[in-house]
């Protein structure tokens, strides 16, 4: 029986002990028909992050609530009325059960509890509150770097935790993003270089956060230079900004054919790697003890792969120039140059290519016609669209050529390029070209002057480049024909004083005769002639031989060389006259024409026959 009354007396302590605690730990009336409602959390918000010094609005969403018996419990334990609080921090808020909290502190953060009795009933909610430290002034980091050309590219705007952002590209509309501000471009171009503008929504903060970050576009180029230290020269081509591999490294001197394969952590105690690893993207060159004709223009080329899926690619190799000026300085050497204009010589109708170079990389190129026209030839221009396009290997060794489909009449003229150099501003570099158009046998000067004794030389070439002759023959103004090749040689120059101008050769496109000592009768128009190898019909041109009567020009070597063989061989002529007038043969020409005697026709003198040639008609006129 004592049990049955231990056991009470055991029930109605812990009960009496538990009603005592009601002071400071808070006991809940709860209603099994609450309990769900309860457990879904009937505070409002659930869950509120709010940043120091901001408010927080809790409530209670049962529609029933009013603010008469509501009860708040703050997460630090203190309970109070909402109407009336213990401090001005706190006031009712909302018709219903709610609480507004003002100047939130850290200490705020925790389960906000809100109690509503009416009668019997009671409904209790929480809400848990989320005390944040205010975001000061969000710094971003460098700007973010985009590689040109990339597609599908995500750029992370910021690392913030924010629930919305607002996107502003430069020049373009704005983008809201839900979630993680991150925008993907389908496609990079320097056209989204530049500050954008990002509004983003965080959480506990009302107003929404500014941040601009600034997007760098970034080409995949070479960085190229020299650099000098105590007796050693390092030239450099890296690569920036990829995500290829070097697979080699070439340096060449521009005007040689061969050069140097450049490895990394390879030496050949003279020319060695110079960088820092093929890793790092470094091409470079160290030359110790560099000789003067080190200081020079020089090309490197960098080979290049990169994955594509599963295959390893190899993508063109990218080249620059390097122009390493000479210790001493002889700055004089490029005057001279630009004085003489080079002269091309195109077939009419035909395509035609001016090719200029500079020293250095280009960033563009443009020709100006004669009539003043300009062309400017892109690199990576579809051919067939215009009637031109660039020729060459690249803007970046200099190359700067231009190809028309057809010449007219109209192109001939002197044309100028154009050569704007590449991390370089001012002053383009400038070249002329002066264009012919010819048929495809030309006279290389359509006059030629000489001294009364003096030696000249009537040269005639192909046009479009060298093209191989089949043969080559000269008729003279008083109507004497010649039919020569470089087998005529100054010791056995036809009459003494016609040969083939040494050096050159029919293989080569050149129809060129050098009279050694011109007299009265070799004054007046020239033809020449030739057949091209793939021609079906002969070509020729003419040209005018007169008497420089005025001014005695310096002779050049090879007239002075002409002349003193023409001296030796004065009395040969004389001779070799005397005896073919007298019908004889004449010794040396059988000898010099013994391999081709049967198919050469050599007319010295008296007029040709009508029959002998198409040119029968454009005979020159004897000499007046
Ligand atoms: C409250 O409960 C008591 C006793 O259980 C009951 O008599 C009374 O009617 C109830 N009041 C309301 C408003 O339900
Ligand atoms: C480039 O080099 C890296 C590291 O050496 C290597 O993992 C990668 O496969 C290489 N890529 C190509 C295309 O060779
Ligand atoms: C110059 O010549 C080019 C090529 O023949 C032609 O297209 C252009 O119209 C001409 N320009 C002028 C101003 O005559």
């Amino acid at each position: 029986m004592w049990l049955k009354y231990l056991f009470t007396f055991i029930i109605l302590t812990v009960l009496i002990s538990l009603t005592g605690a009601q002071s400071n730990i808070p006991i809940y009336d709860v209603r099994l028909k609450n309990l769900m409602t309860m457990q879904q959390g009937i505070g409002w918000p659930l869950q509120l992050r709010v940043v120091k010094g901001l408010e927080a609005l809790l409530r209670l969403s049962s529609s029933e609530a009013n603010n008469q018996n509501c009860e708040v419990l703050t997460p630090s334990g203190l309970q109070f009325n909402v109407n009336s609080p213990p401090s001005g921090r706190f006031e009712s808020w909302s018709g219903g059960c709610g609480v507004r909290v003002k100047n939130v502190e850290s200490s705020d953060a925790g389960r906000w509890r809100l109690t509503f009795t009416s009668g019997n009933n009671s409904i209790t909610g929480w809400s848990e509150l989320h005390v944040e430290e205010d975001t000061p002034s969000y710094k971003p980091v460098d700007p973010i770097s985009l590689q040109d050309g990339q597609t599908h590219a995500e750029v992370e705007l910021t690392t913030l935790q924010n629930s919305y952002c607002l996107v502003t590209q430069p020049f373009s509309e704005s983008t809201l993003v839900p979630g993680h501000c991150q925008v993907t471009l389908d496609r990079t171009t320097r056209a989204v270089q530049g500050r954008w503008n990002v509004v983003l929504g965080i959480p506990g903060r009302v107003s929404e956060l500014e941040v601009d970050r600034n997007i760098a576009v970034e080409t995949e180029q070479l960085a190229s230079g020299y650099r000098e230290d105590s007796a050693k020269l390092h030239l450099y081509c890296n690569v920036l900004h990829t995500h290829k591999n070097i697979t080699f490294c070439r340096f060449q001197k521009n005007s040689e054919t061969s050069g140097f394969n450049i490895m990394d952590g390879l030496s050949d105690g003279r020319y060695s790697y110079y960088g820092d690893g093929f890793k790092k993207k470094n091409c470079g060159m160290t030359i110790e003890t560099p000789a003067a004709n080190d200081y020079i223009t020089w090309r490197c080329s960098v080979g290049l792969q990169e994955w594509r899926g599963t295959t390893v690619v190899q993508s063109t190799p990218m080249q620059a120039l390097i122009r390493v000026p000479p210790k001493t300085n002889s700055a004089s050497r490029q005057g001279g140059e630009n004085d003489d204009v080079r002269t091309l010589f195109v077939e009419k109708d035909s395509p035609f290519t001016i090719m200029c170079r500079a020293e250095a990389s280009l960033a563009y190129c443009w020709f100006q016609h004669p009539n003043g026209s300009q062309f400017t030839p892109v690199e990576r221009q579809d051919g067939d669209e215009r009637d031109f396009r660039y020729t060459g290997d690249s803007l970046q060794i200099g190359d700067c050529g231009i190809t028309f489909a057809h010449v007219t009449d109209e192109d001939v003229g002197v044309w100028t390029c154009h050569m704007g150099p590449r991390n370089q501003l001012g002053v383009e570099e400038t070249d002329r070209v002066n264009v012919k158009v010819t048929g495809p046998l030309a006279a290389n000067n359509k006059e030629v002057a000489v001294n009364d004794g003096g030696a000249a030389i009537l040269y005639c070439h192909t046009s479009n480049g060298r093209r191989p002759l089949d043969y080559c023959r000269f008729l003279s103004p008083n109507n004497v024909g010649f039919s020569i090749d470089s087998s005529v040689k100054e010791e056995n120059a036809i009459l003494g004083r016609f040969y083939f101008t040494p050096e050159r050769s029919l293989d080569c496109g050149d129809c060129s005769l050098t009279i050694s000592s011109v007299l009265d009768e070799d004054i007046g128009e020239w033809t020449c002639a030739g057949l091209l190898h793939d021609n079906t019909a002969e070509s020729k041109d003419t040209l005018v031989l007169y008497a420089n009567s005025k001014r005695r020009q310096p002779l050049s070597t090879a007239s002075i060389a002409g002349m003193s063989v023409g001296l030796i061989v004065l009395a040969c002529v004389l001779a070799g006259t005397v005896w073919y007038k007298k019908g004889k043969p004449i010794p040396w020409r059988r000898v010099t024409y013994s391999a081709r005697a049967d198919n050469v026709s050599l007319q010295l003198s008296g007029p040709r026959s009508s029959n002998d040639s198409s040119s029968s008609n454009e005979q020159p006129q004897p000499r007046p």
